[in-house]
């Protein structure tokens, strides 16, 4: 019976990249569910696959080189990786919006900013007494918006392209975007990534009431664990193109299960730069040859020899926390 609560499920999906040396087998088999009103983290070191998931969903991947080997992405039920031209558009205007690492991947550059921002909030916008907004209320809105993120200038803005600002400016109109919708679904990819410090944490914390309000989900990735933390219901661990562990967020953290999770624990608070080698040695594996078995099992302390055999399924190991670790067989129900 379908889960009504359900927004979006992926299961097993297997993403590789043609390059000159071969396939990278990136994703291997990724599942992770977002219910409706949930926030969920994703985490992990860096190259694990977190963008490429999220683009997955967004069906934004270059194909070639990119090449969806398998899996299904249900989105209400309907499967994204199947749906024609048009569904695709609906869905993305209507649906879902996301915010990227690097924001020109959403904007479009052969239109001014105004005129992207006034598009989304023409669409998803309506007076209190449910009237479309008129040209100078859609005005307002969008200088507002621009403004909730610390835009400089937003009157001027507004008539740049994206290209004529900079990074940190592209992912402010990005979450002026967002802030604007009215979607379902927030694919958050290190949002603040090019904002300064001191308004990281604000905009957060924006966004995040503004979900509230709406009743909206989020799938938030980033590499602060203070941000999952404080920001999120649920979190998924993902390590080498596969989900390690999942479970809620606070729970999760407080006691985590699976080995790599337990590692990069002792490398918090930024798992950025030298990645997780303080927690454990060793880096995250070359995917034109990924390991057999459990794609952790080099780096891995508690290693047995079916660990390199065949990968881990995911087994319980405490209240809705669940890890792919043959280590918690036992304890499976
Ligand atoms: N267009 C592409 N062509 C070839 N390889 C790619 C492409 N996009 C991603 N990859 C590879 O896929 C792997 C996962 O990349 P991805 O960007 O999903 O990681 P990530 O978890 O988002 O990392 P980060 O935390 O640094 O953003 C990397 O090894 C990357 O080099
Ligand atoms: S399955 Fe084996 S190698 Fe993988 S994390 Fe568990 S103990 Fe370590
Ligand atoms: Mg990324």
């Amino acid at each position: 019976m379908p889960n009504s609560s359900l927004l979006l499920e992926i299961r097993n999906l297997h993403v590789g990249f043609r390059i000159f040396e071969g396939h990278l087998r990136v994703l291997a088999g990724v599942a992770l569910v977002v219910n409706e009103g949930e926030r969920v983290g994703l985490v992990g070191e860096t190259g694990c696959g977190k963008t490429t998931t999220v683009k997955s969903v967004l069906r934004v991947l270059p194909i070639p080189p990119a090449r969806v080997a398998g899996g299904e992405i249900l989105y209400r039920g309907r499967d994204v990786l199947r749906m024609h031209r048009h569904a695709l558009h609906v869905l993305r205007r209507q649906e879902l919006t996301a915010i990227f690492q690097d924001p020109l991947q959403s904007l479009n550059p052969v239109f001014t900013v105004g005129s992207q921002l006034r598009d989304i909030v023409r669409d998803s916008m309506r007076t209190p007494e449910g009237r479309a907004l008129s040209r100078r209320e859609i005005e307002a809105r969008c200088i507002q918006a621009l403004e909730e993120t610390g835009m400089p200038d937003p009157d001027r803005i507004m008539s740049n392209y994206p290209i004529q600002l900079s990074g940190g400016m592209r992912q402010r109109v990005c979450i002026a975007e967002a802030l604007s919708t009215t979607a379902r679904l927030l694919l958050a990819d290190e949002p603040t990534t090019n904002l300064d410090v001191t308004i990281q944490d604000q905009i957060l914390r924006k966004l995040d009431r503004l979900v509230d309000q709406k009743g909206s989900s989020v799938l938030m990735i980033t590499h602060s664990m203070g941000v999952v933390r404080d920001l999120t219901q649920r979190i998924y661990i993902m390590y080498a193109g596969s989900i390690v562990e999942t479970g809620p967020t606070r729970q999760l953290l407080a006691s985590p299960k699976h080995p790599y999770t337990q590692g990069l624990m002792a490398s918090v608070p930024r798992l950025t730069g030298r990645g997780v080698s303080e927690g454990i040695p060793g880096r995250i594996p070359n995917y034109l040859e990924p390991p057999p078995g459990c794609r952790f099992h080099p780096r891995c302390p508690h290693r047995m020899p079916e660990c390199s055999v065949e990968a881990p399924p995911m087994f319980d190991v405490g209240a809705d926390q669940r890890a792919a670790c043959y280590l918690y067989r036992r304890s499976s129900s």
